[in-house]
């Protein structure tokens, strides 16, 4: 049976069909052409089985987002289905999960990629939004690296000496380097290429969110996500849907003025670190 009759259906493009992204996409894809990638093929199969059980339009592609052909043809194919008026990316891989390099090709590198590539194909009007963290919050940068993580052209970023050197250190460093740099992309995007396209391109730093994935890291790790839940105001930590209620604004032509930012969702954790209510290690 063909569950929705309508034609030339907006495409939600979905890049890492975690549980961040699901929740923003039940949200903004209603009556639209989801479409889904992510380098699982268990994960596409189960989000669109979710989906579509859930009486939502789901196209899905194998992608690898460190392997820029492997991003164009998935943007391709995007832009083969309709008009491509929302990007998402949530593709990334926590500290816990990957090594110092891994998490700077892929929070860092393959994200900045996927920026510029989408930027080809989003529609006019349309809008990005790039899964970043509160830990892009956690460490101080010079303006000069800063600078360079910012404006250095995506194929030179892994020649930057700050990321061959510094960042690399641990997985910890490398992941709170990626995600300032995911801040400091989206804005020159929004005022670059995705701006001349008149689409709007943002991030949201999500702070302590449990997913399924994320359970068990945040259940053993020790007392670091317990101290910092302890002292953060909202005193617990937050969920998928919190974050998908403020992407769906983003998203949305009610923040139609908004471009080039970042949205700090975390409970307040990183306001309890810069007043001192929360000592953080790296510091
Ligand atoms: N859960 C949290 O507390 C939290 C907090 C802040 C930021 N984040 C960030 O949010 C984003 C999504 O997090 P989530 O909790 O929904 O994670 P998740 O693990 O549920 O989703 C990430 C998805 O990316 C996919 N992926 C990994 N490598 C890929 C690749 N090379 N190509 C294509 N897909 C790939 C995975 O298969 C997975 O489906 C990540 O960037 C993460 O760093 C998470």
């Amino acid at each position: 049976m063909n569950f929705n009759l309508n034609e030339n259906k907006d495409v939600v493009v979905l890049l890492g069909a975690g549980s961040m992204g699901t929740a923003i996409v039940k949200r903004i894809g209603v009556g639209k052409t989801i479409f889904i990638g992510d380098i699982s093929k268990k994960n596409l199969e189960e989000r669109a089985k979710e989906l579509r059980t859930g009486g939502y339009i789901v196209e899905t592609q194998k992608v690898d987002a460190l392997d820029r052909n492997s991003v164009e043809e998935f943007a391709k194919k995007a832009s083969e289905l309709g008009k491509v008026k929302y990007f998402i990316d949530t593709a990334g891989a926590s500290p816990s999960q990957a090594s110092p390099e891994h998490i700077i090709n892929l929070d860092l590198i393959a994200t900045a990629e996927a920026i510029d590539i989408f930027a080809n194909y989003i529609a006019e009007g349309g809008a990005g939004l790039i899964i970043s963290s509160q830990t892009g919050y956690m460490m101080n940068f010079t303006p000069e690296v800063e600078k360079e993580l910012a404006l250095t052209p995506t194929d030179k970023l892994k020649d930057i000496e700050f990321l061959k050197n510094d960042a690399i250190v641990n997985s910890g460093t490398a992941y709170i380097t990626a995600k300032r740099a995911n801040h400091l992309r989206v804005r020159t995007a929004a005022a670059t290429t995705w701006g001349q396209k008149h689409a709007r391109i943002n991030t949201i730093s999500p702070g302590i969110i449990v997913t399924p994935l994320a359970y068990d890291e945040f259940n053993s790790a020790g007392n670091t996500y317990q101290d910092m839940i302890a002292s953060s105001p909202a005193r617990r930590v937050g969920t998928s849907e919190e974050i998908a209620r403020a992407a769906e604004f983003l998203l949305s032509d009610e923040s139609s003025f908004i471009t080039g930012t970042d949205l700090l969702i975390d409970g307040g954790v990183i306001a309890s670190i810069n007043s001192g209510r929360y000592k953080l290690g790296i510091r």
